[in-house]
């Protein structure tokens, strides 16, 4: 039988960044492929080779057998290869339906027609979308429904999901796993890009690993484990394990009462939150992303204006003191620390033209010393973070902006680490990075909190959180919908709590 899809020596060059080395990779029908690999390891790239995105430098694509040019996205179609992006494209204003119909055949359809197959996709392979439905009344998870229904009207049998389970809650994923596996019974070619090494276990049937580019080897899902998986994708042995102590000594450092806030159009943004945060211990804050999770940290740093609330400061030996009216500078001098890694990641409170010492002189700077700040300090502090988190810059001075992302990033928390905080809040803080560094931080969040800190920790990554916090904390819509013990709860439980259903508030 002929494959699916088959890359030839493809080649694809931005400048002088090989994003994909001459690869060959294939796919059959009624398979699910997961493509694994690290930020940059070029599985973007490949799979909109695929969409008509990108054309390749070198090397040729076949569809069933036949050598095919994708130039386009229609192409792509006219081939039956569709590809949900890790951005939806969908207009807000528009039903299911009217989006689906969006650039069909010059505008000339019925859009009743429309709207009923659009029913018929849904009810095929069991997505329970209402065509007529708006897409701003939607959740994440039937936005990206609907991008799903999008390209299977177009006819595609070959399916490319770019990282569809980042913005699902557990209970959409096994929602989304169950209409895979649908798809791929009705006979179609399915790739996932995921990061999530227990999905790529449990939903596909064979793996592909990409490194730097080049395709490192594709193997039957039952034929390995996440160890080798790792191995494959960073090029060295990885320890995936997280060292969790029972919470040292913990002591109530943050107290939060009745705290509520709206951003700029006066939607609100928190309500009525209320909880502890002890130091010696780690407390997860998980939920969907939007969920009020930056609002949080942010309003604790002092970066937002409040309806209401009380935020009790507690450190060690000192009175508490109440931090709502205080300065976000007076804030992080009484030793509460914040590391707030945005999407943008130049956008994280470094200044691009200074290099490491530069940075951490800024964060180390005390009020009071006046502008004759100790040289040593930060430069100290710059040699720790980059031998700690393994930066690679050129020189402790080369400028944080000609920095890569990840590499910023490790800047940007290793200075909050070191400045030896009693309160530390971390979000995002692995974003985009390696597996490997990934963990490096996730342990120094442990050695933080075995050396008293109060870890407040904002993550995207569930297993992550289990293994790693004491409590979780979940936010739904503002509001705080449950506090777990991260020993005991279940994927399931947060799940629930995170669209609020078992919400105890
Ligand atoms: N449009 C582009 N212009 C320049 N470089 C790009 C572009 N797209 C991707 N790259 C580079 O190609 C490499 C592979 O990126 P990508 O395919 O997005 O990786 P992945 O999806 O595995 O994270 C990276 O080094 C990235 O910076
Ligand atoms: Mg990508």
């Amino acid at each position: 039988m002929e494959h699916a899809v088959e890359f030839r020596k493809i080649t694809k060059r931005f400048g002088s960044v090989i994003a994909n080395n001459s690869v060959d990779l294939y796919l059959d029908r009624g398979i699910i492929m997961s493509l694994l690999g690290e930020n940059g390891s070029g599985k973007t790239t490949l799979m909109n080779m695929l969409a008509g995105i990108y054309f390749p430098d070198e090397g040729q694509i076949f569809v069933d057998g036949k050598p095919v040019t994708i130039a386009s996205p229609k192409d792509a179609y006219d081939n039956g290869i569709g590809m949900v992006h890790q951005h939806f494209m969908l207009v807000d204003v528009f039903t299911a339906a009217e989006n689906v119909a969006l650039g069909l055949e010059d505008g000339k359809y019925d859009m009743k027609a429309v709207a009923a197959r659009v029913q018929e996709i849904s009810d095929k392979y069991g997505f329970g979308i209402d065509p007529n439905k708006k897409i701003y009344d939607m959740s994440v998870s039937e936005k990206q429904t609907v991008e799903i229904i999008k390209i299977l009207y177009r006819g595609a049998d070959i399916l490319i999901l770019d990282e569809p389970t980042a913005v699902l809650t557990p209970q959409e994923t096994q929602n989304l796993f169950k209409v895979m596996k649908n798809m791929k019974e009705d006979g179609k070619a399915i790739i996932i890009i995921t990061h999530k090494l227990n999905e790529v276990m449990e939903v596909s049937d064979v793996v592909a690993v990409l490194r730097k580019g080049e395709h490192i080897k594709t193997v039957r899902t039952n034929e390995t484990n996440p160890d080798e998986l790792t191995e494959w994708m960073v090029g060295r042995a990885v320890e995936l394990d997280i060292a969790r102590l029972d919470p040292v000594n913990p002591t109530p450092r943050i107290t939060i009462a009745g705290l509520s806030c709206r951003d700029s159009e006066g939607v609100k943004k928190l309500d009525d939150v209320g909880f502890i945060a002890y130091g010696g211990e780690i407390l997860g804050i998980a939920g969907i992303a939007g969920s009020g999770q930056k609002e949080l940290l942010e309003a604790i740093a002092g970066l937002r204006h409040l309806d209401s609330g009380s935020i009790i400061y507690s450190p060690e030996g000192a009175a508490p003191q109440e931090l709502v009216g205080k300065t976000p500078m007076e804030i992080r001098e009484a030793g509460v620390a914040m590391a707030f890694v945005p999407e943008d990641r130049l956008g994280m409170g470094l200044v691009g033209g200074m290099g490491m010492p530069g940075n951490m002189m800024l964060r180390s700077w005390k009020q009071g010393k006046g502008i004759f700040v100790d040289k040593k300090a930060p430069e100290k502090l710059a040699e720790d973070v980059y031998k700690f988190l393994e930066v690679v810059t050129p020189s402790l001075d080369y400028p944080v902006r000609k920095l890569s992302g990840g590499n910023v990033q490790k800047v940007l928390v290793g200075r909050e680490i070191a400045s030896s905080p009693t309160v530390l809040m971390t979000a995002y803080a692995v974003r985009g990075l390696d597996i490997n560094t990934s963990y490096v931080i996730y342990n120094l969040m442990a050695g933080q909190k075995a050396k008293g800190v109060a870890v407040i920790f904002v993550g995207e990554d569930l297993d992550v959180l289990l293994q790693l916090c004491d409590r979780i904390l979940v936010m739904c819509d503002g509001k705080v919908s449950g506090i777990v013990n991260a020993r005991t709860t279940t994927k399931e439980e947060i799940g629930l709590l995170m669209t609020s259903e078992g919400g105890n508030k």
